[in-house]
């Protein structure tokens, strides 16, 4: 019984590496180190919403923002959904979304053209804040407030739907953004 072991005839680790390995190796680093440099670049010359903001929050302390937000500057019902509220903040002001399973709240309605500072956070676990059709793409934490700027311009009807997968009613999960004219 036994078995015979034969080692390599040479060191291979010392050899000199193949030219085309080389190559392909540098094709590949540079290409990556070229990638890299527009993930930073994109933030300046991209033109793209940013959250570079964000604020240590509780689910408690953000749901109590919503609440004074919503009861401030209510509108009235939305159609389509009577149970929510549609909220015209004034331009400039800071607006305030909640996720929670299964809704956007409340239902907002910003004028073309102006800016507002909307505010990102979940009251239960990991939700998307993705706004369609214009595929601008957050992910809303519990305990974290994102602020990001807006300046709608186009007018119209915008959806914003949750792309992480949060339970049950994940693909019934959709808020709304009216933009008025
Ligand atoms: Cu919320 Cu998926």
């Amino acid at each position: 019984m036994g078995y015979s072991f034969t080692a390599p005839a040479k060191n291979w680790a010392t050899e000199p590496i193949e030219r085309t390995e080389i190559l392909w190796i540098t094709i590949a680093g540079s290409w990556c180190l070229f990638m890299f440099g527009w993930m930073i670049a994109w933030h300046w010359i991209g033109n793209q919403n940013m959250a570079n903001e964000a604020y240590r929050t509780t689910p408690e302390v953000y749901a109590k923002k919503v609440e004074d937000f919503t009861a401030k500057y209510t509108v009235r019902q939305d159609k389509s959904d009577p149970s929510l509220p549609v909220v015209a903040p004034p331009p400039g002001s800071d607006v305030y979304l909640a996720a929670s399973r299964w809704q956007w709240r409340p239902v907002v309605e910003f004028q073309k053209g102006k800016t507002y500072r909307v505010h990102i956070s979940s009251l239960d676990w990991d939700h998307g804040f993705s706004l369609q059709p214009e595929n601008i793409n957050f992910q809303a934490y519990p305990g974290y407030e994102q602020v990001v700027t807006m300046t709608p311009n186009k007018s119209g009807q915008f959806s914003i739907v949750c792309n992480e997968y949060c339970g049950i009613g994940h693909h019934t999960m959709l808020g709304r953004i009216y933009v008025k004219e």
